[in-house]
């Protein structure tokens, strides 16, 4: 697996291209759906906000609490938490253009605010926030650890990291591989394994908490639904059992 390290400022400007090629009619989530049956037949837009509830629901956050949305994209989850659970969410991501979409978006939503910012060099004091999320945005860091120790930093003592993540289940096949090494490419994304999570959180300062493995419920039907959309135009990805996704909880002791 050869894979060249994502620099900030040009995932930034993919992001900003993205963006601005996109409608109102694209949604405000920008990350994979998550479907309870295979043959469920539920849209890739409620899929999507079904896996926000799941990250959600494993932040332990309430009401006066302060939630940090790592790769914050157009806004969706970052709203979708404040309206689930009366905390107040700041979001950062490095695409100008995503953060002026998401705060146009939150414009009438109370507590929920997003800012410009690379996570890699997170502006924000130490002990900041009560808990903090990051969907499907680390894979685009050029060093996941730096990000892992940059979020512990921001986070107070007892709190939680929920973040999804693409990962390598078993090796890619060969013949396959030309296949995942364009879209990692083309998306600007690393891959790890699952078994990296553990020391990576570890030496960042934080506790492992519970690692899910979700691909059977995310990768199949969300690649078919973006080819179908149009978007992302990997239908063959589709087919790399290999290439999953995880959920990781993690805490600040
Ligand atoms: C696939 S999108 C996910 C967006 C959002 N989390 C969602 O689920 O809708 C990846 C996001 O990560 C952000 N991102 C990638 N690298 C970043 C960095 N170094 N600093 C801040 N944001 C970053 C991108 O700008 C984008 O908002």
């Amino acid at each position: 697996m050869s894979q060249a390290l994502p620099v900030p400022e040009d995932v930034g400007r993919l992001y900003d291209r993205f963006t601005a090629s996109r409608d109102a009619t694209s949604g405000v989530n920008m990350h994979f759906g998550y479907w309870d049956t295979p043959d469920s037949d539920v849209p890739l837009s409620d899929a999507a906000d079904r896996l926000t509830d799941l990250v959600t629901d494993r932040l332990r956050v309430a009401q006066g609490s302060h939630v940090l949305d790592v790769g914050c994209g157009v806004g969706g989850p970052a709203v979708r938490i404040a309206g689930r659970t009366g905390a107040r969410v700041t979001g950062i991501s490095n695409s100008q253009e995503q953060i002026s979409r998401a705060n146009a978006f939150a414009a009438s939503v109370d507590g929920v605010e997003f800012r410009h910012a690379d996570a890699t060099r997170m502006p924000f004091p130490p002990r900041s926030f009560d808990a903090a999320v990051a969907m499907e945005s680390i894979f685009h860091m050029p060093d996941r650890a730096v990000v892992l120790d940059q979020i512990c930093q921001a986070l107070r003592p007892g709190g939680r990291l929920v973040l999804t993540d693409f990962v390598e289940r078993a090796p890619i096949p060969v013949d396959k591989q030309p296949v995942v090494d364009r879209y990692l490419r083309e998306f600007m994304m690393t891959l790890v394994r699952v078994d990296d999570y553990p020391p990576m959180l570890r030496l960042a300062g934080l506790r492992l908490v519970e690692i899910l493995d979700i691909s059977e419920h995310t990768m199949r039907q969300t690649f078919s639904q973006f080819s179908e959309q149009g978007e992302f135009g990997h239908s063959a990805m589709a087919d790399i059992a290999e290439f999953g996704a995880v959920l990781v909880v993690a805490q600040k002791p």
